[in-house]
């Protein structure tokens, strides 16, 4: 484990099922700090890219997928990843997809979220005495989405879709094809288990977020065909985790130029919550 401080890392990468290194980049070091929410997923991954960029890899569900999309210590991700500099968060999810149109194998980049988790995820770093209510009408950092589009020629064999609703349910079984079927009646295009909370604490820690979602499975809304199961995703996704890996390493330059600008500057979310001393 290194025992250099960190905090000038301005991007953040969070994996999802499948994607657990960017072994593409050069390793810095690892932490894994304790924050006043307890320790994240897994170790953070330093690296550095060939242009000398620093970008932050966590692991969302631990490298050995140890943890239920209920049990991932966001609040703790989250607030490791601020203590570190970061100022934007480029999230991978494995989703299902309910339209026709999205295909295994493509990515989208929703706009939209549509919340279905069961309140048992704690969701704010706010409570004890500290009160703030965020805005959250558009969950995800548009600049942040356009940039990512804007590489989407980086991707073999596979395309980005933008403005699309992601349902977030709880799990961590599969829905039902009721349920399924009501997300698409609910205008709903993917469904993953992981967006929430992740998207409101990066909101509440002012951290340019916005996830980026590798289709994997058309979930059991369509007729006549198997249901979703977690072989389907794995597999899709290991097919695709290059192609993940080839976004990032595209983005990566135009992202460091931005996170320097104005509109990804949050304020120092830390300064004034009690126990913040104790990030090490
Ligand atoms: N992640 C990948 N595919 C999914 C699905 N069909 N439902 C929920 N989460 C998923």
């Amino acid at each position: 484990m290194s025992t250099t401080t960190y905090t000038d890392v301005k991007i953040g990468i969070i994996g999802g099922s499948g994607l657990y290194a960017l072994d593409n980049l050069q390793v810095l070091g690892e932490v894994y700090p304790l924050t006043p929410w307890g320790h994240p997923s897994d170790k953070i991954t330093i690296c550095q890219t060939k242009e000398g960029t620093k970008v932050a890899f966590l692991p969302r569900h631990g490298k050995g997928h140890a943890l239920t999309p209920s049990e991932v210590p966001a609040r703790a991700n989250i607030a490791a990843l601020k203590h570190l500099g970061v100022r934007a968060i480029v999230a991978f999810s494995a989703v299902g997809s309910l339209r026709e149109e999205l295909v295994p194998g493509q990515f989208v980049l929703p706009t939209q979220i549509f919340d279905r988790t069961k309140g048992i995820r704690p969701s704010s770093f706010f409570e004890d005495g500290i009160v703030g209510h965020v805005g959250f009408a558009d969950p995800f950092h548009e600049p942040l989405a356009e940039l990512i589009a804007d590489h989407a020629d980086a991707l073999v064999d596979s395309r980005v879709h933008r403005n699309r609703t992601l349902v977030c349910m709880e799990g961590p079984a599969f829905s039902t094809r009721a349920e399924s079927h009501f997300y698409r009646m609910a205008n709903c295009d993917v469904i993953n288990m992981s967006v929430i909370p992740e998207a409101k604490l990066a909101r509440e820690a002012e951290i340019a977020y916005q996830m980026v979602c590798m289709v994997t499975d058309y979930d059991c809304w369509r007729p006549h065909e198997a249901a979703v199961d977690v072989t389907t995703v794995m597999g899709t996704m290991e097919g695709n985790k290059n192609n993940a890996k080839r976004l990032c390493e595209a983005f990566f330059p135009d992202l460091e130029r931005a996170v320097n600008t104005a509109q990804f500057r949050g304020k120092d979310f830390f300064a004034g919550v009690e126990g913040a001393a104790k990030i090490a």
